[in-house]
């Protein structure tokens, strides 16, 4: 699939832990242009897995994410946004700043989730937490072609993340 990003494009990973969104992140995009959640949490608290740093680490990341699409330059949020009120937060601020904004839901089956996650060396997140994500990542994918972003993209399977080709005038792979 090949996702073609205009300039200043805010993009919304999607997916439960170990869905593998840093994974996609680091292969398609420069890492200036990533804002994540687990970076944001670790510079607050030392620690990227330490939870009660979680509103702490959305506020810096949405105060970053402000400012780069001021500037018009294309952001990925690297974070589970598995709750509409999450991407709804995001969208609200790609639409202020009137950018252009994606969804990519890391829609894989809960058993790759669990599986990667247990097989982690740095961060291993509960596998109740996996399950819960994916759950709510489940309901959401009804609502996501309907919550106003201008692209929506699902990968359902590893095949297709593996497929994905990003266009995009910074930092996209183009491959
Ligand atoms: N992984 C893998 N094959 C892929 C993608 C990821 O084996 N195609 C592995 C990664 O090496 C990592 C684990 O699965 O050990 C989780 O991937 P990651 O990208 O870190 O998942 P995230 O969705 O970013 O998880 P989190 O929300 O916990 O940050
Ligand atoms: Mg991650």
């Amino acid at each position: 699939m090949k996702l073609a990003l205009p300039t200043g494009t805010l993009l919304v990973l999607v997916g439960p832990s170990g869905s593998g969104k840093s994974t996609f992140a680091g292969r398609h995009f420069a890492p200036e242009l990533v804002l994540s959640s687990d970076a944001f949490r670790s510079r607050v608290a030392g620690d990227e897995a330490d939870q009660s740093a979680t509103g702490q680490a959305f506020a810096l990341l949405h105060a970053a994410l402000e400012e780069r699409l001021a500037a018009g330059r294309l952001t990925v949020v690297d974070a589970t946004s598995v709750q509409g009120w999450a991407r709804a937060r995001l969208l609200d601020a790609a639409r202020r700043h009137r950018r252009p904004s994606a969804v990519v839901a890391l829609a894989l089956p809960l058993a790759v989730c669990l599986a990667r996650n247990a097989a982690r060396a740095d961060r291993r997140v509960p596998p109740d937490v996996v399950r819960r994500q994916h759950r709510a990542m489940r309901i959401s994918l009804t609502s996501l072609p309907d919550e106003g972003f201008d692209l929506v993209a699902v990968l359902a399977d590893e095949a297709a993340v593996a497929a994905v080709e990003i266009a995009s005038d910074a930092g996209g792979s183009g491959s």
